[in-house]
């Protein structure tokens, strides 16, 4: 966890769905309250990623080559990992099942990355619009959180990657 770091380029080469089921499998296994597992994870490859930038540029409004600059974006990986939040109980605030979803994510991401992968996540101003919602025929409970972009760790990434440390007094503290 230490050297983690995200990867903004990535490769053509991307994990199979076998290898995505057991890293799903195992970031599923957290803390959760009640044990809801509010959430749900959609695996876009090929073709399906324009989909997801059709949505991008229908968001905007934008027709033409400015809605093949959005599919572009959505083909920056060749994987993409939805993340959706599930809402399903009343019982459990709803933030604390978003902090789920959320926790899933940056398992993925981890697990992904100690698997040798590169991975971005990404949001942005279109995230939770209606037409990125129904581009991933999301529930009327379910809320988007973002997008991990997933491929091949480009061989400059490889190299042993520095990153300034958590100054640790700044973040933690005591009663
Ligand atoms: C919920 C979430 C959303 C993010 N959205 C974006 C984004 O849309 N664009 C972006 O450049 N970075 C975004 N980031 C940050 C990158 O994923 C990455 O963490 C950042 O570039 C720092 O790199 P590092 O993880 O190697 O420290 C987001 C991170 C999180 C956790």
């Amino acid at each position: 966890m230490l050297v983690r770091r995200s990867s903004s380029k990535v490769t053509d080469v991307s994990p199979t769905h076998a290898e995505i089921v057991s890293v799903v499998e195992a970031a599923g296994q957290l803390a959760d309250h009640s044990g809801l597992r509010p959430w749900r994870v959609i695996e876009i490859r090929g073709d399906a990623r324009d989909r997801v930038g059709d949505g991008f540029a229908k968001a905007e409004g934008k027709k033409g080559k400015d809605a093949e600059k959005h599919r572009q974006k959505a083909r920056r990986a060749p994987l993409i990992l939805a993340i959706v939040a599930s809402l399903g109980s009343k019982k459990v605030p709803r933030w604390e099942q978003e902090a789920v979803a959320s926790g899933v994510a940056h398992n993925i991401s981890l697990l992904l990355d100690e698997a040798g992968w590169g991975v971005f996540w990404r949001t942005g101003s279109l995230t939770r619009t209606k037409a990125v919602r129904k581009a991933h025929r999301l529930e009327a409970n379910e809320e988007l959180l973002g997008w991990l972009y997933v491929g091949g760790l480009p061989e400059r990434a490889r190299k042993p990657r520095a990153r300034s440390r958590v100054k640790v007094e700044q973040h933690l503290s005591s009663l």
